[in-house]
């Protein structure tokens, strides 16, 4: 749906890399543009008509990710760089001041490297443990694995709401429920689920929650950290500048400003933080639910066609999002992207940054899809065709 909003599928490609970085729509560099021809000034620092039409345009958008995202008021919407950013801010200006040393963080081998490598850092820092809750046989978190992984020791949990190689939808409002009771705080890494889903953050009760603008419609570069009500005060900032402080003095005495001014330090990155509000406005009117069922059917629609392709592996048959991870047996993943690019198919290969998967996939490198709402069943037809050539060993190793 909506493909006339998108220049680049006028181009002749089928772009299958949504988990990657999603297309973007005319509006978001019409209201960039706008923004940079009409009114460039700076956020928050100035007194004349244009600077405050940049304030207002700014805040607008934090007001739109509260609503989108179902927070209770706009203090608790930082706008970071991406989802790494955020899970950086979470874990080095709240956990490395709220844990000490003996503190257990449940993560699983699932998770992206941002949800891995600051809790191996801040586990040398201060001395709190990295364990893993394990993974069924679909590689999916089960309600009893978690309660098994739980000990007294455990402080936080830290997950992939959708994880971005098996595209698993993992249970997060009972994980959260059962979290809660045992006095353990949530971090949701929600890259892969926001964009794709309907996601409230009062319903799940969820303590911090990471997503892009980039996957979703929105620019590069820009992110965002939900923080629950009763924490943000408990946050500090690991950015120190300009923007975020209220005064300070030459002996070093300093006031800082209050949420979530404090966490953003230096001028913003104003042009896309507004473009990113057109965006939010773009995929509200079509409809998060809408999105969600339309990509549900077309991914059951392509793991039928997958099933019967020859020689193929499906890691994430089970899986519920838009996200199918494959290999064609005795083809390397990367040859076989290659391959696909000939027929201007652009899926990702590798290990998609999730590094210790591997241990539980028994591979390394994968070929991903990873559709949006702008997909559609021919264009599925059309790479099930290119798979299923029977000669495509032989024309992948000449
Ligand atoms: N994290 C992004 C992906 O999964 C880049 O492809």
């Amino acid at each position: 749906m909506n493909r006339e909003d998108f220049n680049m599928l006028n181009k002749d490609i089928i772009y299958l890399d949504n988990g990657a970085t999603s297309l973007k729509p005319y509006i978001l560099s019409e209201s960039i543009s706008d923004y940079y021809n009409n009114y460039s000034a700076n956020a928050h620092r100035g007194d004349y008509d244009i600077s405050l039409k940049v304030d207002m345009m700014y805040e607008n958008t934090r007001e739109l990710v509260k609503n989108f995202i179902g927070a209770e008021d706009s203090s608790q919407i930082v706008f970071t760089n991406n989802v790494t950013d955020s899970l950086n801010k979470i874990v080095f200006g709240y956990f490395k001041n709220y844990l000490k040393k003996g503190d257990e963080v449940l993560i699983t081998k699932a998770e992206h490297a941002s949800n891995v490598l600051p809790w191996f850092e801040l586990s040398e820092d201060i001395g709190i443990k990295v364990n893993y809750i394990k993974l069924d046989e679909h590689l999916k978190v089960t309600i009893d694995n978690v309660k098994q992984a739980i000990t007294p020791n455990t402080k936080v949990i830290s997950l992939a709401h959708i994880t971005n190689v098996v595209g698993d939808i993992r249970p997060i409002k009972e994980i959260i429920e059962i979290a809660h009771k045992n006095n353990i705080k949530v971090v949701v890494d929600g890259a892969q689920s926001v964009p794709h889903m309907h996601v409230d953050v009062t319903d799940l009760d969820a303590d911090f929650l990471a997503f892009s603008a980039h996957k979703m419609c929105g620019p590069t570069g820009l992110g965002v950290l939900y923080i629950k009500k009763d924490l943000i005060n408990d946050i500090k900032p690991i950015i120190l500048g300009g923007g975020m402080n209220a005064s300070f003095e030459f002996d070093g005495s300093r006031e800082y400003k209050e949420m979530p001014y404090l966490l953003e330090a230096g001028t913003p990155n104003i042009a896309d933080v507004i473009g990113f509000g057109s965006v939010l406005n773009y995929l509200s009117k079509i409809g998060m639910k809408k999105i969600e069922e339309y990509e549900r059917d077309l991914r059951n629609y392509a793991i039928e066609k997958f099933k019967k392709i020859p020689n193929i592996i499906i890691y994430n048959e089970t899986s519920e999002s838009s996200i199918i991870t494959f290999n064609i047996k005795d083809i390397f993943a990367q040859d076989l992207a290659i391959y696909l690019n000939k027929y201007n198919i652009c899926v990702r290969a590798g290990n998609h940054c999730a590094k210790i998967l591997k241990d539980e996939l028994g591979i390394k490198n994968t070929c991903r899809i990873s559709f949006y709402f702008y997909n559609t069943k021919e264009e599925i037809d059309k790479l099930t065709d290119v798979l299923s050539n029977p000669n495509i060993k032989d024309e992948i190793i000449i």
